[in-house]
């Protein structure tokens, strides 16, 4: 039992659609059609355990060794910086981190920029990267009601199909960068459990090419 891979997956839509690449891949887990109230979903045949978490938990479980291996976004993982393998690009759940503002907005060097996001981190090293000092204001959610409210200027933040800065009179302003679903893994359990870890990134390897 102890050999067996414990799998961290995000909580949501994202999971779903991973867990249905585990599937095709042969790590399917006849406990899961009937989850009821449970947490952790085994499959002794495939030798994984799968239990879903916050999206954004994903690393520290996969980090601190609790979880072998997860799916976690790149968004997290820009952020978070958690000291994990980054074994593949899964290539779902794509979106784009942006600076996003009222449409015409002009930035005036002469003032501080005044910048709302969640991501505190990835916004730090794209304006250090720019070379413009900005006014940091840490939002837990909501992020959009910032530039609205007069807030902030900007926002930085994760943007998908765009609706929701239409429908609040918002647009991109600039593409920070591509995000997607990745796969990552502790770095002692792939050392230890070298043949399952490896077996399983090969099975997804050839499974997302397929999907492709
Ligand atoms: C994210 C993001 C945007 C929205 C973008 O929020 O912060 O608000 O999705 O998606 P769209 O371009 O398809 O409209 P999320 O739903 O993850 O919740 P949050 O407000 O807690 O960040």
């Amino acid at each position: 039992m102890s050999e067996m891979l414990n799998v961290a997956l995000p909580k949501g839509r994202l999971g779903d659609k991973v867990y249905a690449l585990f599937e095709k891949a042969g790590y399917g887990c006849e406990e899961l059609a009937d989850p009821g109230r449970r947490l952790v979903f085994e499959s002794p045949e495939h030798g994984v355990r799968y239990f879903y978490v916050k999206p954004s938990d994903v690393a520290i479980y996969v980090e601190r060794g609790a979880a072998d291996i997860g799916v976690a976004g790149k968004d997290i993982l820009l952020e978070y910086t958690p000291d994990v393998y980054e074994l593949l690009d899964f290539g779902i759940g794509r979106c784009r981190m942006c600076v996003c503002g009222r449409p015409g907005f002009r930035d005036d060097p002469g003032r501080t920029l005044r910048v709302a996001t969640k991501f505190t981190k990835i916004t730090r090293d794209y304006y250090a990267g720019l070379g413009r000092s900005i006014d940091m204001i840490h939002l837990n959610g909501s992020i959009e009601l910032a530039p609205i409210l007069g807030l902030s200027d900007v926002i930085v933040d994760i943007v998908e199909t765009g609706a929701t800065l239409r429908e609040n009179g918002l647009c991109v302003l600039s593409e920070v960068c591509g995000i997607s679903a990745r796969f990552i893994a502790n770095k002692v359990s792939s050392r230890f459990k070298y043949d399952a870890v490896t077996a399983l990134t090969a099975r997804l390897r050839e499974t997302i090419e397929v999907e492709k």
